[in-house]
């Protein structure tokens, strides 16, 4: 955290690393300095490349005022600011989407005409315009930068900011590897929280919360949190309880997976359940954990291969687990989060609606083989956040997450406090917002940014600024 030539002066700064002040989750001139120096300069995912499979498919999309519309074109993707050349109306509302293949974008003020690959195409009474002001390339749509990854697009306000690839860092490749960007969206939901966007997401970032609040998690598992947690055991531990037979142990694993799947849907995927339950009784060695571990092996075999004979497009997952190792969550700077665990994932992405407003994401995706039916999902439910429809896992967490909005609140609570063994993912990406809000250069903030892949409950890092 030395000083910095460019600094510029930010309110709430952290200090030390393991003490966020709580400020920075509802001080309005702490979002403002957000929403001025992080969000015009991040790569923000925009949307589902489903969602836009055909030419001329478009989709809108907002943030904090700023609207892009992202088309896909013959030559790729393109992605335009959203309003007319002429006087500024936006072409298309706020999470639109459709095709403009024929006859473009249409401003649906004075009807003047763009195409797909935002050239002017019809300006109404030409002829009561001077000719400077229709030079055609002044007429042009504005070009957003946008980069595909992931079976996502991904757009960055800012013209030199660096890639995506080099901000996120080598964790996009290993997350490619699992096949992430061969999944399609299953569901969608879309709800408000009462919480700044930073609360809402810093209850995904560690699994430290599962015993109190998934409850159900733990249960079914305890030796896995309890080792992992320093419970009992203390230190990290195989996930495996020496006092039951192999059998009960295995038992034990396909419970949990089951609860996992109900609460969370893509995370583990009811396919992949089926084929654990499958493997209740396979022969394996007398020694617990070896045979946990031989189980686990079996089973990401049979959930390749048994996908695959669908006609699935799935990894091999016992090879990729060794060739490109991820964490059960990872979370893509700034508002971005992938739980893969076999051949299904979840996403999440959080945007900010105001200091103690946001809007929270959940996508379901998976596998779907070439040639089965599969409806693809063009827009989110929406639902309040304390819907009963939600799964249960999302639903403890938004339980905690508006409450501790409001503790964020409370007289003599100045900071939070932080494990550094554990929280410390909540520290690094908090102080990466710092370095942006304090002007520190793009491709330190960008390296510091590569080392949160694989940072879920983990440590507190030295960010190299
Ligand atoms: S504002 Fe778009 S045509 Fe006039
Ligand atoms: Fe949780």
């Amino acid at each position: 955290m030395g000083i910095m030539d460019t600094e510029r002066p930010v309110p709430f700064t952290i200090e030390n690393p393991e003490r966020i002040p709580t400020p920075r989750y509802f001080d309005a001139e702490f979002y403002a300095l957000e929403t001025e120096r992080l969000w015009p300069h991040v790569w923000q995912m925009a949307c589902r490349l489903e969602q836009i499979a055909e030419i001329g498919d478009w989709v809108e999309y907002t943030n904090l005022g700023k609207s892009v519309i992202v088309v896909r074109t013959k030559d790729g993707v393109k992605a335009f600011h959203n309003a007319c050349r002429h006087r500024g109306v936006p072409f298309v509302g706020e999470g639109g989407h459709g095709n403009c293949k024929t006859p473009g974008f249409i401003c649906p003020f004075h009807g003047w005409r763009w195409n797909l690959e935002g050239k002017n195409t019809f300006v109404y009474g030409r002829h009561m315009f001077s000719e400077d002001q229709l030079d055609p390339a002044d007429l042009a749509l504005r070009a957003c930068r946008v980069e595909t990854w992931g079976g996502c697009a991904f757009i960055n306000f800012d013209d030199d900011a660096p890639s995506f690839r080099d901000t996120i860092g080598p964790v996009a490749d290993r997350l490619e590897a699992h096949g992430v960007g061969n999944l399609r969206a299953e569901w969608w939901y879309q709800t408000v929280l009462p919480a700044n966007w930073k609360v809402a997401m810093e209850a995904f970032m560690e699994g430290y919360h599962v015993m109190r609040t998934h409850p159900q998690l733990q249960q079914a598992a305890p030796m896995l949190y309890n080792a992992m947690y320093g419970m009992d055991t203390g230190g990290i531990g195989v996930p495996i309880n020496p006092n039951l037979s192999v059998r009960d142990n295995i038992k034990a694993q396909i419970k949990h997976l089951g609860l996992l799947s109900e609460g969370m849907s893509g995370m583990v995927h009811e396919k992949e359940v089926e084929i654990a339950r499958q493997l209740a009784d396979v022969e394996l060695p007398e020694d617990p954990q070896q045979a946990v571990m031989m189980w686990y092996g079996i089973l990401n075999h049979q959930i390749t291969e048994q996908l695959r004979a669908r006609g699935e497009n799935v990894p091999d997952l016992n090879a990729v687990a060794v060739s490109d190792p991820i964490n059960a969550v990872e979370f893509l700077f700034p508002n971005t989060f992938l739980l893969p665990m076999f051949s299904s994932v979840s996403a999440y992405r959080i945007r900010p609606l105001g200091p103690e407003s946001c809007m929270f994401e959940l996508w379901s995706l998976t596998h779907v083989a070439e040639g089965v039916e599969h409806e693809t999902v063009m827009e989110p439910k929406v639902l309040p956040y304390d819907s009963q429809d939600f799964p249960p896992i999302p639903r403890q967490d938004y339980a905690n997450i508006p409450i501790q909005q409001k503790g964020l609140h409370a007289i003599g609570f100045d900071f939070m406090r932080l494990s550094k063994d554990i929280e410390g993912l909540i520290s690094n990406y908090n102080r990466i917002i710092d370095g942006h809000l304090k002007g520190v250069a793009p491709d330190k903030l960008a390296a510091a940014t590569n080392l949160l892949g694989g940072n879920f409950d983990g440590k507190i890092l030295d960010l190299g600024f």
